[in-house]
């Protein structure tokens, strides 16, 4: 129900005021005090690419952290004509953030307004991804610490005002840390904290061979490209991290990203494995974000 006392109210955060009222053009919501109510008390915002597997993951801590079986409940998006999903369990969202960097810096900037508007201050947000391995075996785990551009240089350019500026892609060390503390010591699958590269795209900027157009390097100079990346500590190819590492250092917010890889890229471009092996990859990084989030709310 919509509180009428609040409706000439100003919302501050970060020296701007937003009127109640404030349009969330990404998230089709208006900042009211029933979006307010709905949101107050979150800590961590989980980000997946699809609305499945954000769902996914709220029925999981619905489970662990409830006690609540998967076959009894079905979690609701909260965005109902949104961009994006959204499933909120006790102090944890889980939200989808669409393919590559500009769709999850549409989402960041739009979940952070509410976030603040609804009185969150003490924010983590984790990208829960997949990613192609470079030079580990699929199904593995990766933590990243710091983002890449596929240019093999840190940060984040984006063009303001007509002039490029890049801005700083660490992710929170200390998050990290908490991340890797939190995971029992023996796991079925093995975990590896380092950096990785955020391309352009799924093929050309990932350097595969099987995208429409035949690309105008070969083998020789993919793997002299290979090369420089494993001497940098890089693990895996995605398409978000220098996204939501950049935004959360710009607003003070600590932040990390959890992927599984689904592929070894120095033995091909494909990604083969069948849907049950994918699930269970995908599930693998749930299991690291989830006994991570545990640690914290236990
Ligand atoms: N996601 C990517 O960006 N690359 C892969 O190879 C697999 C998943």
């Amino acid at each position: 129900m919509q509180n009428n006392s609040n409706l000439n109210k100003t919302i501050q955060y970060n020296g701007n005021k937003f009127m109640q009222e404030h349009y969330l053009y990404n998230l089709n919501i208006f900042i009211n005090q029933e979006v307010i109510d709905k949101f107050h008390g979150v800590k961590y915002v989980c980000m997946q690419g699809s609305g499945d597997r954000a769902k996914a993951l709220a029925q999981k801590l619905a489970k662990v952290t409830l006690g609540i079986e998967e076959t009894y409940f079905t979690p609701q998006n909260l965005f109902k004509t949104a961009k994006f999903e959204v499933f909120r369990v006790g102090n944890i969202l889980s939200v989808s953030h669409g393919m590559g960097t500009i769709s999850i810096m549409n989402l960041l900037d739009d979940i952070t307004k509410l976030m603040k508007a609804s009185g969150n201050t003490d924010l983590e947000y984790i990208r829960i991804g997949t990613s192609g391995g470079i030079n580990i075996a699929p199904g593995s785990v990766v933590v990243t610490d710091t983002a890449y551009k596929p240019d093999l240089t840190t940060g984040y350019p984006m063009t303001i005002l007509g002039k490029e500026i890049i801005f700083p892609t660490q992710m929170d060390a200390s998050l990290n840390e908490r991340i890797i503390k939190a995971q029992p010591e023996i796991e079925q699958f093995n975990l590896y904290r380092g950096n990785s590269i955020t391309a352009d795209d799924f093929y050309l900027g990932q350097c595969r061979f099987d995208g429409a157009i035949k690309p105008r390097y070969d083998e020789n100079m993919r793997q002299k490209y290979f090369k420089k990346i494993m001497a940098l500590n890089i693990y895996n190819f995605e398409m978000e991290s220098t996204a939501i590492a950049s935004f959360c250092s710009r607003a003070n917010i600590s932040a990390s990203m959890i992927a599984v890889t689904l592929i070894d890229r120095l033995n091909g471009d494909q990604v083969t494995a069948t849907a049950e092996e994918l699930d269970n990859f995908a599930d693998r990084a749930h299991t690291v974000a989830i006994n991570y989030l545990l640690s914290q709310i236990a």
